[in-house]
């Protein structure tokens, strides 16, 4: 028998051998050997494990608290100065992305009264200094009625150094989160009384709202004596309520006058 003859008879008894055995397709180009494959996957079952790498838990960001960040930042103003610098880098209230400007403060730092408003409109974004549209004109000539001026007895600030967009009201938290600069602002200027123009600026400094209730009356914020008074904005809107706001001026007038 030559080895041909052998071939052909020793693969065909190969082939009826694996149609017996139930392989009578053929599924590849190439044959596989199972074994050889088989003989490495125990290889590799018997191989030790290879140390998997530990995974450290997933690192969860803790956000700063804005209201501690201010805290601090405020704490460290030694001067008006500082202060402005400070509240000009906190970058944890959205309102100052959408300002022109920081509105720090106008007038006289050595003021005995410090007027505290409640945030800027369009005019003070574009100018960088509260109270310069209508409503600052008309506070203007309410303080020259009683014989005050920015120029040398009233310094001014607001609650809330940027316009929030819309001159919508600002948030709680807006407002918690700016007040360590306002606290720190009021200590800073220290001075004998503080006037508190409108609903914002009553919620941030006396812990109220209703200023139709809380207008007139003397209160205390800051440890020092606060007149809460309508708002030069809503006197535009609602000439009938300057009567009030006379009143009101002409009773911070006489405490001046009375020293205290
Ligand atoms: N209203 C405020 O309360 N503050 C300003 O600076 C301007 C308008």
């Amino acid at each position: 028998m030559d080895s041909q003859a052998f071939d052909w008879h020793w693969a065909r008894a190969a082939l009826e051998w694996q149609l017996e055995m139930g392989a009578d397709e053929a599924i590849g180009e190439m044959p596989v050997d199972r074994f050889a494959a088989e003989a490495e996957a125990q290889a590799a079952r018997a191989a030790p494990v290879p140390a998997t790498p530990q995974r450290s838990a997933p690192v969860k960001e803790v956000l700063p608290d804005p209201v501690e960040v201010a805290g601090d930042a405020a704490a460290g103003a030694k001067t008006l100065e500082d202060l402005r610098l400070a509240m000009g880098a906190f970058e944890l209230c959205d309102l100052k992305r959408g300002a022109r400007n920081l509105v720090f403060s106008d007038g006289t730092p050595e003021a005995r009264v410090m007027i505290v408003g409640e945030a800027p409109g369009r005019d003070e974004d574009l100018e960088g200094r509260p109270f310069v549209g209508r409503a600052g004109q008309l506070l203007d000539r309410m303080l020259g009625a009683v014989g005050l001026s920015r120029a040398d007895s009233v310094y001014i600030t607001n609650v809330m150094p940027w316009r929030p967009p819309q001159n919508r009201d600002p948030r709680p938290e807006e407002i918690a989160m700016m007040k360590p600069f306002l606290e720190r602002h009021v200590a800073l200027v220290n001075p004998d009384v503080l006037v508190i123009m409108g609903n914002i600026s009553c919620d941030a400094l006396l812990g109220r709202r209703g200023i139709t209730r809380l207008r007139g009356t003397w209160a205390e914020a800051e440890g020092r004596p606060s007149l809460p008074m309508f708002h030069p904005a809503y006197l535009l809107r609602n000439a009938s309520a300057k009567r009030d706001a006379w009143a009101d001026m002409l009773a911070l007038s006489a405490r001046l006058k009375a020293g205290r």
